[in-house]
């Protein structure tokens, strides 16, 4: 992956000061979403490390979704879905947790195959409680987690130290 191409993602990434509440640096990632050559460019370096590794990505709503239906195309493997809760209609596993600024419930559908080889992708790692809550939903749905991807890596807010080993595409 060219860095010139990753450097000029990086640099449609926009932080937003004190939203969505005081204090908060919110990473806007739309700009770089609009640009084909950015998304591609990430899409790819998320995809870099965990090639042919993996049968399904699985992307956590709302931003996670938007690389994560890149991913599974690029990758060509298929997609599961985390939810927020109360969005699926079939039978899910759940797992509470307490977000940077709020309390959140994710759920997946509870039909994956046993041994299934899953890439998590999400846009930011914060504070780590959504991935963590994401590895544990794929324990008990008796998936195997081979990998996790974030677009950022807020490394102040210490996520790595919770989620353990992670693949950053950008760091700040
Ligand atoms: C955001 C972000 C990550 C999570 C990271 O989700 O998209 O999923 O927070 O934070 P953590 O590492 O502290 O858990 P959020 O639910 O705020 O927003 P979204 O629905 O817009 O993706």
């Amino acid at each position: 992956m060219p860095s010139a191409a990753l450097d000029r993602a990086e640099s449609l990434i926009r932080t937003i000061a004190d939203y969505p509440e005081p204090g908060i640096l919110f990473r806007d990632i739309t700009p770089l979403l609009a640009d084909a050559a950015a998304l591609r460019a990430v899409i790819e370096a998320l995809i870099e490390p965990f090639s042919g590794q993996f049968d399904v990505v699985a992307g956590i709503e709302a931003r996670g979704f938007l690389l994560a239906g890149a991913v599974a195309t690029v990758a060509e493997v298929g997609l599961v879905p985390i939810r927020k809760a109360g969005k699926l209609p079939r039978p899910a596993a759940s797992v509470s947790f307490t977000l940077e600024y709020a309390q959140a419930t994710i759920e997946a559908h509870d039909d994956i195959e046993p041994g299934t080889r899953v890439l998590l992708v999400d846009d930011v790692l914060a504070t780590g409680g959504t991935l963590v809550a994401a590895h544990e939903l794929f324990e008990v749905l008796d998936g195997h987690v081979i990998g996790t991807a974030v677009l950022m890596e807020l490394t102040t807010l210490g996520g790595r130290e919770r989620v353990g080993d992670v693949h950053a595409v950008f760091t700040a």
